[in-house]
């Protein structure tokens, strides 16, 4: 004969491993998608007000953004020809919006459409983020012949000229990192002289 209270009890504590396990699951889904948020929000950086709005003006002082000498002025004579760095201004670390690539080449490699009243000493600066997706822009330096060093993506491979303008060479990026002015001072440190002369971030 079937125990009714048993019958019960067995059904409730059934229903009660149903709603752990699927408690588990769901737990399981939301901590994989926030993992996966932190990962994103790694590559692409983070947006203001629905775009990515930098706060660059004049006058800010040009800084490393990452290595041994983070948060330091840069000086002229640290980069040589075809060397580049990644650089923030002076006390707005906080927005990557704000992240530029410092890039140094012989004054004669820069072509149009480059904006050379922008450039100072061979030195030129564009936005760090792509135009494609926004991860942040690396620098593939041809030790042998220095001016033939450029900007790639290395998320979807997106290639951009430094000495045209950043025009883009490869890749699925649909416009070019937008220049900003640069100029060094008396002391040698530099600063930025204008905001970014185009739209900056992800433009799909
Ligand atoms: S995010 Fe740069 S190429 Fe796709």
């Amino acid at each position: 004969m079937v125990d009714k209270n048993l019958g019960d009890k067995g059904d409730k504590r059934g229903i009660t491993r149903r709603r752990f396990t699927l408690g588990v699951i769901i737990a399981s889904i939301v901590g994989a998608f926030g993992s996966l948020l932190s990962l994103l929000k790694i590559l692409a950086p983070a947006k203001e007000g629905g775009g990515y709005v930098s706060t660059i003006k004049p006058g800010d002082q040009l800084i490393y953004a990452q290595g041994a000498n983070m948060g330091a002025d840069i000086k002229v004579s640290a980069l040589n020809a075809g060397e580049s760095v990644l650089v923030y201004p002076a006390g707005k670390t906080s927005n990557p919006a704000n992240i530029v690539q410092l890039i140094k080449l012989d004054e004669g490699a820069y072509k149009a459409p480059t904006d050379i009243k922008l450039t100072d000493q061979g030195l030129i600066a564009y936005s760090a983020i792509c135009t494609h997706l926004g991860c942040t822009v690396s620098w593939v330096e041809k030790k042998k012949s220095p001016d033939t060093s450029y900007t790639e993506c290395f998320c979807h491979n997106s290639i951009f000229d430094p000495t045209r303008g950043a025009k883009v060479l490869a890749g699925p990026a649909p416009i070019p990192l937008a220049q900003i002015g640069i100029k060094v001072k008396d002391n040698g440190t530099l600063v930025f002289t204008s905001d970014f002369k185009g739209p900056i971030g992800p433009q799909v």
